[in-house]
C-alpha cells in the first residue's frame, strides 16, 4: 500500500524528466516543501519505506535526502526520524520559478452573469462574534457537556444508518421532535413527513427556488430585507421585487394587469428583518388571501421568534388557516449556534413527499448523528431550558444597550423597537452616512451593520443594527462609547 506522499511524488516525478533519479526526487520534495505541499515540521518516511513505495533503490532516496539535509530543507532527530524544517534556508524562495496557474486570470472573467451579480452584492462579514455583530447568538453559552453526553450515548450504539447519506429530508427522530416543539412553541400543526431538515435557511430557500420557480418568476421580498435570501433567489434566476414594509409588516402593492403576480412571497412576520416590525393580524390575513388568489407560496422565515421579551408570543402565519399556502422555515442558528448548520422547513402536505425526494437528490444530506443528538436534546427538554436561559441573558443585554441609547441619543433613536430578537435598530437622522459610520466603527473593532445597506431601492432609512446577543454585559458600555465617538466625528 502506497502512502499519500509517494502517490504525490510519483505524480510529480513525471513532470521532472531531466537528470538522474536522485536529483529529480530531490527537486520534487524541495518544491513541495517550498509551496507548502509538505508542511513545515512534518515527518518524512524512512528512506527504506519511501524507496519501496516508489520502486526505486534505497541509495536513490538516501542521496535525495542527503542533498536536502545539506541545504537545510530537512533535519534528522536521533531516534525519531527525518523532519521538514520550520525555517527555510536563505535564498530558497529565489530558487523556485514563479508558476502562474494558467487558468487563474480567465476564471475571473468567465463568471456567469448571475455569479458576477452575486459577487457584487455579497453581505457576509468576516466578523461573526463580538460587539455588536447582529444575528450572532451567544455561542459561548452552549451546553457542551450535555451535548457530549448525548453524543457519546449515540456513538456507543452506532448503526451504519447514522453514517451514511441521510434520506427523506433528514432524521425522522428530529422531524418528530420538531413536530412536538413547533405545536407548543409556534402553534404550527404538522406531521413529521412535512418536515425537511436543511443545512441552514439558505439551503431551504435554494431548494424552494429550484423546485417552485422557473427562471424569471417573481419573488416579493421585504424592503428592507436580509441580503442572504435575496442572493440565493437571484442566483437561481428568480426576479426580486422589493415590497415596502411599514410598522405592520409587508404592505402588499396594488396589482396592475401588466404586473405579473409573484410566485413566492418571502416574509419575516414575527420579527421583520431588519426593522423589527411585527406583522399585524389584518396583514397576515390579507397576505394569505392574496397568495391564494395569485397561486403564490408564502415563505415564512421565522428565524428568531423564540426571543420575545415582552407581550404575548405571536403564533406563526402558517397556523392561521388550515391548508394555508405557507412554507414555514425555522433555524437553530439563533437558538443554539450558527455553525451547527441545522434549519428546517415545514411544507404543505401536497408538496412534502416530492420535495423530500428533490432534497435528497440535490444535496445528499448527512450529519445524521448530529440530527439525532439534537432530537434527543429537544425531547429531553434541554432545548426549552436553554432557550429560557438565553432569553434572560439576552433580555439583560438588550436592556443595558437600550438604556445607553436612550440616555445618549434619546427616544427617537429607538422609535422602531419591537422588543424582540437578537438585535435592535438604532435609528439615525437622514443626513448621517450610516455606511461610513459602520466602517469607522469597524476600524475601531466594533462591528455593526448600516440599516441603509438592507434596502434595494432609494428610499433608505438610516440607522445601525446593533446585535447585543454576543456581547458580555460589561462590554456593552465601552463598545457603545466607541460608536458614540464615531458618531460625534460624523457630526463635525
Ligand atoms: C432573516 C434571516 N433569516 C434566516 C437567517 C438564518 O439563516 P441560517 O439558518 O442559514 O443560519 C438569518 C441569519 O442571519 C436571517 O437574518
Amino acid at each position: 500500500m502506497r502512502s499519500l506522499l509517494s502517490d504525490f511524488l510519483l505524480s510529480q516525478l513525471g513532470a521532472h524528466t531531466e537528470g538522474p533519479m536522485h536529483r529529480r526526487l530531490y527537486e520534487c520534495i524541495r518544491l513541495a516543501i517550498l509551496d507548502g505541499g509538505i508542511r513545515p515540521g512534518s515527518r518524512l518516511p524512512p528512506t527504506r519505506d519511501l524507496a519501496k513505495e516508489l520502486s526505486r533503490s534505497r541509495n536513490t532516496v538516501s542521496a535525495a535526502y542527503d542533498q536536502l539535509l545539506a541545504e537545510g530543507y530537512i533535519f534528522t532527530r536521533a531516534g525519531s526520524g527525518t523532519f521538514v524544517t520550520d525555517h527555510m534556508p536563505d535564498g530558497a524562495m529565489a530558487r523556485i520559478e514563479p508558476v502562474l496557474p494558467a487558468c487563474a486570470r480567465r476564471a475571473v472573467e468567465e463568471f456567469s452573469h448571475r455569479g458576477s451579480h452575486l459577487l457584487a452584492h455579497t453581505g457576509a462579514s468576516p466578523h461573526q462574534w463580538g460587539a455588536f455583530m447582529p444575528g450572532v447568538p451567544d455561542v459561548s453559552s452552549f451546553p457542551h457537556n450535555l451535548w457530549r453526553r448525548i453524543h457519546s450515548r449515540l456513538i456507543r450504539r452506532i448503526k451504519p444508518d447514522y453514517l451514511t447519506y441521510s434520506r427523506m429530508g433528514g432524521s425522522p427522530e428530529l422531524q418528530q421532535a420538531l413536530v412536538d416543539y413547533l405545536r407548543v412553541a409556534r402553534s404550527v400543526n404538522c406531521v413529521a413527513e412535512q418536515i425537511i431538515i436543511t443545512e441552514g435557511t439558505h439551503q431551504a430557500i435554494d431548494l424552494l427556488a429550484k423546485m417552485l420557480c422557473n427562471v424569471g418568476d417573481r419573488a416579493w421580498i421585504e424592503e428592507p430585507s436580509y441580503w442572504g435570501i435575496r442572493n440565493v433567489l437571484a442566483i437561481n434566476g428568480v426576479e426580486i421585487e422589493p415590497v415596502a414594509v411599514d410598522s405592520s409588516g409587508l404592505n402588499p402593492p396594488e396589482m396592475h394587469s401588466e404586473n405579473p403576480p409573484p410566485r413566492l412571497i418571502c416574509v419575516t412576520p414575527s420579527h421583520q428583518y431588519p426593522t423589527g416590525a411585527v406583522m399585524s393580524l389584518q396583514r397576515r390575513q390579507l397576505l394569505l388571501s392574496l397568495a391564494q388568489e395569485y397561486g403564490a407560496w408564502v415563505v415564512e422565515d421565522d428565524y428568531d421568534s423564540e426571543f420575545r421579551f415582552s407581550g404575548n408570543p405571536i403564533p406563526a402565519l402558517q397556523s392561521l388557516m388550515p391548508g394555508a399556502p405557507v412554507i414555514y422555515i425555522g433555524t437553530f442558528s439563533k437558538t443554539l449556534y450558527p455553525g451547527l448548520r441545522i434549519s428546517y422547513m415545514v411544507l404543505p402536505m401536497a408538496l412534502a413527499g416530492e420535495m423530500r425526494r428533490a432534497h435528497s437528490e440535490l444535496y445528499r444530506g448527512g450529519h445524521w448523528i448530529t440530527q439525532l443528538a439534537l432530537a434527543q436534546f429537544i425531547a429531553e427538554g434541554h432545548y426549552a431550558s436553554h432557550i429560557r436561559r438565553m432569553r434572560l441573558l439576552y433580555a439583560r443585554r438588550r436592556t443595558a444597550l437600550s438604556r445607553l441609547i436612550l440616555l445618549y441619543l434619546g427616544p427617537d433613536a429607538l422609535r422602531d423597537d419591537s422588543n424582540a430578537g437578537l438585535h435592535l435598530v438604532m435609528s439615525l437622522p437622514d443626513e448621517i452616512d450610516d455606511v461610513a459610520l459602520a466602517r469607522a466603527a469597524g476600524e475601531m473593532g466594533v462591528y455593526v451593520r448600516p440599516l441603509s445597506s438592507y434596502y434595494l431601492t432609494a428610499r433608505r432609512k438610516k440607522g445601525l443594527l446593533l446585535g447585543y446577543a454576543c456581547v458580555e454585559e460589561n462590554a456593552i458600555e465601552p463598545a457603545f462609547k466607541v460608536l458614540l465617538a464615531c458618531l460625534a466625528r460624523q457630526h463635525h
